[in-house]
């Protein structure tokens, strides 16, 4: 009898938080440290603004607490969440992030304070460097398709989402077509566990 197995699945968690008001703080703190801080050049390209580490602004403690939440609902036995960087990214017109991971980080988390529609979507890369130089291809469909899945998957966000996947996986963000601001804050984590 013929058995079939799909291995080595990635997983992906989100939630929308749907804090309004927090959202709007977040905004306008985000905001004025942008009039007032030089961009750092990490992922930004084509005129997007990316802070440096603001992990121990006081804005983002409740941030902090509702991602460390979730993350213990979510039956990983996790204990506490200890956060490593917290940076935050505008992307306007035409801005984009360019491919990349977030390293040895166990988890990447990104917040999503404002993303108009259109203004980039986040594109997670298949993490299996053999699937995207041969499997991932057309060259044969009837193997592709045993994953229902391309090499690339893109994820429509709204706003107030949050989004955590593991740190190994490459991401980039599309240029935005929108004429309004998509503002974002990354974070990167590791755990102790139970
Ligand atoms: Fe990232």
């Amino acid at each position: 009898m013929t058995k079939h197995c799909n291995l080595f699945p990635t997983p992906l968690w989100r939630v929308n938080l749907g804090d309004i008001d927090y959202n709007k703080e977040l905004e306008n703190f985000i905001l004025n440290k942008s009039k007032t801080t030089e961009t750092v050049y990490k992922t930004n390209s084509n005129g997007g603004w990316q802070s440096n580490n603001l992990l121990e602004e006081h804005v983002f403690s409740k941030l902090k607490q509702r991602i460390s939440t979730y993350l213990q609902t979510l039956n990983l036995n996790i204990l506490k969440v200890n956060y490593i960087n917290l940076w935050c990214n505008i992307n306007y017109k035409n801005s984009y992030n360019i491919i990349h991971n977030h390293g040895d980080h166990e988890f990447a988390i990104i917040y999503y304070v404002k993303c108009p529609e259109k203004s980039g979507e986040l594109v997670l890369r298949d993490p299996r460097t053999g699937f995207i130089g041969k499997w991932g291809t057309d060259y044969a469909k009837n193997i592709h398709n045993l994953y229902n899945q391309d090499m690339i998957i893109e994820l429509d966000i709204k706003d107030g989402d949050l989004i955590i996947f593991p740190g190994f996986l490459d991401h980039y963000v599309k240029p935005s077509a929108s004429n309004n601001k998509r503002i974002s804050i990354a974070l990167d984590c590791y755990c102790e566990y139970f």
